[in-house]
């Protein structure tokens, strides 16, 4: 019989794995909330023109890394390769653009047939924003300080540079996508095979180029904030003011250009040493068109993502969460009182585990193990007389407290 294995480039989240996951999760949505951020919930999949149409027909996504299929229905359909197309169709298809501005977060796995290495998956997880509806900088700066904000309550602040470009507008654009045509075409014959076709298709996906070549050519080719446009250089120059009085640290970058189609103006990228060749930990930028490619006009937006998967390797010490008492009846015979008081516990809202197999030693030493702070150990005695015997896990003391005063006696126990 073959043996079952996982798919390449998915992970199970086991333990302590689960646990930085998790971490991760709830200290990025408390900091969600405190930015006035609400929570949506799109599907894992959407049809495939959601993504194709939006993310760019030539970016890496869309021309080899999707997961598309045809459902039983003969629909295609594609699992999400990212957030942010899904959001801009819920925005339209639930009628919401004229509710704007929203602010909008997201949690959940993400598909993309990618190479597998440390830090990069087939199926990982992200966390995202999108302020939708707001054309000003200043929006660009706050949800930039929200993703800064989370890697700092994360710990991650100090390992991680803020790398920030404008794309400009429009015309700033075509303007100067004209002039990188000349050039590339000047050089020509230096380019590599893949950058030919490029040049063809998307000229402007040469500049993610990694050859070595293609990238010394590069390093000559013009620049977009030589042809940025009065307004382009506005907004710029009153992104980077705002981002100072967020006190947020960030390093200039012309060659961030993004590999989605969607971005104009503000592009930034959070990157760290510490993770290899995957260091991109939390990435985004603003974009306009995106609401108009599902039929729903233009709202200008700005957001990022981040892979929790490499915010979650990166974490120092990640929280033991613990349940502080553990009950142990003798036998089977003392689960009359033992069920009863583990449900109490419970419902005041303290967390409680049951012991259900061993001698008491070896039950006292896995509660050691568990960090649990308190043992309530129930045999004959305490049936008989309506207590339980309450042992100091820490200290090794241990007293009698009767049943009637133990919720209260614990309450007051684990609140020191
Ligand atoms: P992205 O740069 O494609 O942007 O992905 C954002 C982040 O997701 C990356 O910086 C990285 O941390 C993580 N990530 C991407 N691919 C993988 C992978 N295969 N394995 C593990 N982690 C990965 C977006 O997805 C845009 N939707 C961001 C955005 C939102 N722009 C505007 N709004």
């Amino acid at each position: 019989m073959s043996v079952i294995k996982p798919v390449r480039g998915t992970h199970d989240l086991i333990g302590e794995e689960a646990k930085r996951h998790d971490h991760v999760i709830e200290i990025s949505k408390r900091i969600f909330s405190l930015y006035g951020f609400q929570e949506w919930m799109t599907p894992v999949f959407e049809y495939t023109n959601v993504f194709s149409r939006s993310l760019g027909e030539t970016s890496d996504i869309v021309s080899k890394e999707m997961y598309s299929f045809q459902d039983r229905g003969g629909d295609s359909l594609t699992l999400r390769p990212e957030g942010t197309a899904g959001i801009c169709r819920a925005l339209v298809t639930n009628g919401l653009t004229q509710s704007l501005p929203q602010k909008i977060f997201y949690s959940g796995p993400m598909f993309r047939y990618e190479r597998p290495q440390k830090g990069r998956y087939r199926q990982f997880h992200q966390i995202g924003a999108e302020l939708m509806g707001v054309s000003t900088p200043f929006a660009d700066a706050e949800v930039i300080a929200m993703g800064y904000h989370i890697l700092k309550e994360l710990g991650l602040d100090e390992g991680a540079v803020l790398e920030l470009n404008t794309l400009g507008d429009k015309n700033s654009r075509s303007i100067w996508r004209e002039a990188l045509v000349n050039y590339f075409k000047s050089v020509q014959a230096q380019l590599s095979k893949d950058s030919l076709v490029r040049l063809e298709k998307n000229p402007l996906r040469i500049l993610d180029s990694k050859d070595v070549n293609d990238r010394m050519l590069l390093a000559q080719a013009p620049l977009l904030h030589e042809y940025l446009t009065k307004d382009a250089l506005e907004f710029w120059d009153k992104l980077r003011k705002a981002l100072d009085q967020f006190k947020i640290p960030f390093k200039e970058n012309p060659y961030i250009v993004r590999g989605l189609d969607y971005y104009s103006h503000t592009v930034f990228e959070f990157v760290t040493e510490k993770l290899g060749a995957q260091g991109t930990l939390l990435a985004g930028g603003r974009y306009e068109g995106l609401v108009g490619d599902m039929g729903g006009g233009d709202v200008p937006s700005i957001g990022w993502a981040a892979g929790v998967e490499r915010l979650a390797l990166l974490l120092e010490n990640p929280p033991i969460k613990t349940n502080p008492v553990v009950i142990i009846p003798f036998s089977e015979d003392h689960h009359s009182v033992a069920f009863p008081l583990l449900q109490a516990i419970r419902y005041n809202g303290m967390g409680a585990e049951i012991a259900y197999k061993g001698n008491l030693r070896k039950q006292l030493e896995r509660a050691h193990k568990s960090k649990a702070l308190l043992a309530l150990l129930i045999g004959d005695n305490e049936v008989n007389q309506n207590n339980v015997q309450v042992k100091d896990l820490i200290s090794g003391t241990q007293r009698e407290v009767s049943l009637t005063e133990i919720v209260s006696y614990l309450k007051n126990k684990l609140a020191n």
